[in-house]
């Protein structure tokens, strides 16, 4: 039975969907209400019992990599002016020492090579790796689930959604061999299927637990999809040794890389909020009310 203990966060991307805001700001400190993407990746890792976060970053994130260092001259003025719910805010942002390790990706020459960096840092044992783009809403942390799962299952376990079957080209896809509750035995994976011949609607979400042979599949590695090397292709790659399956998380997915879930997981966080909530949901009545009006008279809503 294995305990994960690692986790890996690739977050050497560009982020050019939120340019020009990612110009200057790395898309995992965009905030989402107040706190910022990559809080909400690091949060569901603790809850799943993660002690050690990697983060393979890149030139320009600067703002990431201090986000996560003690901010001693503003912790001394928060604390000279009694400001102890501003001092009680900083604590998800502080790690215990040596919990921290950033790693420079070099070239952004995909997810694969991304994981790779992080090899000599694992060692030989199963890890974790979660891309904080995707926000999972939920009671439960979504890797929990999946770590609960795995030390059942083992192998490679990847995230996945049921998803309607005409969005499969957008995402990768497994090819289910048989179903076992919530989890999903596979033969491996297809990148973003047509409808018409997708293997099934289970599509992968940005959470892994690999086994460490990932490793060596990786170093393998040629170019796949749009010239990157493609964490998918090392993981159908390693078939032969290690089985993969996929686990259909309860809870709800957000793809905050892109502006529309990104919009969307700030209301569904709003709403959810008993600061927030109610003035909001009141907020978006107002909103919403004319448009209804619109909608019956079959006229369109006069966005933007
Ligand atoms: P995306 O495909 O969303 O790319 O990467 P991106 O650059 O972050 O965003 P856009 O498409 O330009 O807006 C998915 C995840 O993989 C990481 C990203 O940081 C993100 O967490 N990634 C991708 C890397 O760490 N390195 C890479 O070379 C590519």
């Amino acid at each position: 039975m294995t305990h994960i203990r690692k986790v890996v966060f690739p977050v050497a991307g560009m982020g050019t969907r939120f340019l020009p805001a990612t110009k200057s700001i790395p898309k995992e400190m965009l905030p989402l209400i107040d706190r910022p993407l990559i809080q909400y990746a690091v949060d569901e890792a603790r809850a799943a019992g993660i002690e050690e976060f990697i983060f393979v970053s890149a030139a320009g994130k600067g703002a990431l990599e201090d986000y996560f260092d003690t901010a001693a001259a503003l912790e001394m003025t928060l604390e000279a002016k009694g400001k102890t719910d501003a001092l009680r805010a900083l604590a998800p942002s502080r790690m215990p020492e040596g919990a921290l390790t950033i790693l420079r990706q070099g070239k952004a020459l995909g997810l694969g090579h991304a994981v790779r960096q992080a090899k000599h840092l694992i060692g030989n044992e199963a890890f974790a790796v979660m891309l904080p783009d995707d926000v999972i809403k939920g009671p439960e942390g979504a890797l929990a689930q999946m770590i609960q799962a795995h030390k059942k299952v083992g192998g490679h376990m990847v995230a996945t959604m049921d998803v309607p079957r005409k969005a499969t080209s957008s995402y990768g896809v497994l090819d289910v061999e048989r179903q076992d509750g919530r989890v999903f035995h596979a033969r491996g994976m297809v990148e973003k299927p047509r409808p018409d011949i997708a293997p099934s609607t289970q599509a992968v979400v940005g959470r892994y637990i690999l086994q460490p042979s990932i490793f060596a599949r990786l170093a393998d590695l040629g170019p796949g999809a749009g010239g990157e090397l493609q964490l998918t292709d090392a993981i159908n790659a390693d078939l032969q040794n290690v089985g993969v399956s996929g686990y259909q998380f309860a809870g709800e997915r957000f793809d905050c890389g892109s502006i529309q879930g990104f919009v969307q997981a700030t209301a569904a966080y709003a709403m959810d909020r008993a600061d927030l909530g109610h003035a909001f949901v009141k907020f978006l009545n107002t909103r919403l009310e004319p448009q209804k009006m619109l909608t019956k008279t079959g006229q369109t809503y006069p966005f933007g």
